[in-house]
């Protein structure tokens, strides 16, 4: 039987969180405080109710206001730092985290302090709890494409504390191949792609994001489900797919979590991972996704187990280090009796 205490006890991987999405309404707060900042609402606990949305854009005009805060490299640390504090209390081995540089180069804070900044928070947790990290720069689809050229070249600078390129923001009406040359360069320079897509867009934006953007992962993909030839193409190339079920029923793309696509996508073959998307504005942390939908799917340890391998497998961790991992997640469900 999968309980709190197992999921919380299993090693795993979180490769589907935006840094910038972990800013809990107390940090906000502070830094708001901090940075002489006016916030929209007079209380931590009041921020915290209008964490209510319709839709992605809804939750995106909250996120980008919060992302106001955040200005000094102290600021972007003490996001990180409590963030990979809350990863190491779940069991999380390593995390591929994402952020915006554009929602901060564009307020004018150099990219050089965003990335140092959680670079730093990064390697101390490296030190502090054997946490291994890699971060992800991500474009804004909703901004011009020479802002998104321009950050690439700016992230080939830092090519040493960036593992990948993601695109994120707003998905419908930004078709992945608007981004085709952007992507082609951050890939010429030896960038990993990653992209958003199939969370509310078509299942034609996840071809794109294969075809033109030929990324390494998907990140939600959950319309995927809706083109037979795309799963085929997904389980025949093994594309792993970062499904973030708290912030799927915070966002409506589900209803219920009773139906979420989870269980549909491991039954079909597909390589589906769990992941938080933005813990601090979709109501839980990694164990809190993998509890909601393990009781609302009535996952079996087995459905558990493929995740968190699959966690590990999908990474940009080189292959010792993957199994390394995989071999303590073997360890750990020999203890319980699952294999
Ligand atoms: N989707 C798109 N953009 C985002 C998200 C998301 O879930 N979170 C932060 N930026
Ligand atoms: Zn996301």
């Amino acid at each position: 039987m999968i309980t709190p205490e197992l999921i919380e006890q299993m090693p795993k991987a979180e490769l589907h969180v935006h840094v910038e999405g972990t800013l809990e309404p107390e940090l906000c707060f502070e830094l708001a405080k901090r940075n002489h900042i006016e916030l929209e609402f007079a209380t931590a606990e009041e921020l915290r109710e209008a964490y209510q949305f319709g839709s992605l854009q809804d939750f995106l005009d909250i996120y980008y206001q919060g992302c106001a805060v955040l200005i000094e490299e102290q600021d972007f640390y003490d996001l990180t730092w409590a963030h990979l504090e809350k990863a190491h209390q779940q069991n999380i081995r390593h995390t591929e985290m994402f952020f915006d540089p554009q929602a901060h180069t564009s307020r004018g804070i150099p990219f050089k302090r965003v990335v140092d900044s959680i670079a730093h928070a990064m390697t101390d947790a490296e030190t502090k709890f054997g946490l291994s990290s890699h971060l992800i720069f991500c474009i804004l689809r909703h901004m011009d494409i020479e802002s998104a050229l321009a950050t690439v070249d700016e992230a080939i600078k830092f090519k040493d504390q960036l593992i990948g390129i993601g695109l994120d923001s707003s998905e419908n009406g930004f078709p992945p191949n608007l981004y085709t040359e952007v992507f082609e360069r951050a890939r010429d320079a030896g960038f990993k792609a990653v992209a958003h897509a199939g969370e509310e867009g078509p299942p034609d934006y996840v071809w794109e994001a294969l075809d033109i953007l030929k990324i390494d992962r998907l990140d939600h993909g959950n319309r995927s489900l809706e083109d037979e030839k795309l799963v085929a193409r997904l389980v025949e190339e093994q594309m792993a797919l970062t499904v973030c079920p708290l912030s799927n029923l915070k966002l409506r793309v589900v209803d219920e979590m009773t139906e979420h696509p989870l269980k549909i996508m491991l039954d079909k073959g597909l390589k589906a991972t769990v992941n938080s998307d933005d813990p601090a504005y979709f109501g839980g942390h990694v164990n809190a996704n993998y509890l909601t939908v393990s009781e609302a799917l009535n996952l079996s340890v087995n459905d558990l187990y493929t995740l968190a391998r699959n966690s590990f497998d999908a990474s940009f961790l080189s292959a010792d280090e993957k199994k390394t991992y995989i071999d303590e997640l073997d360890n750990f469900a020999q203890e319980n009796g699952w294999k």
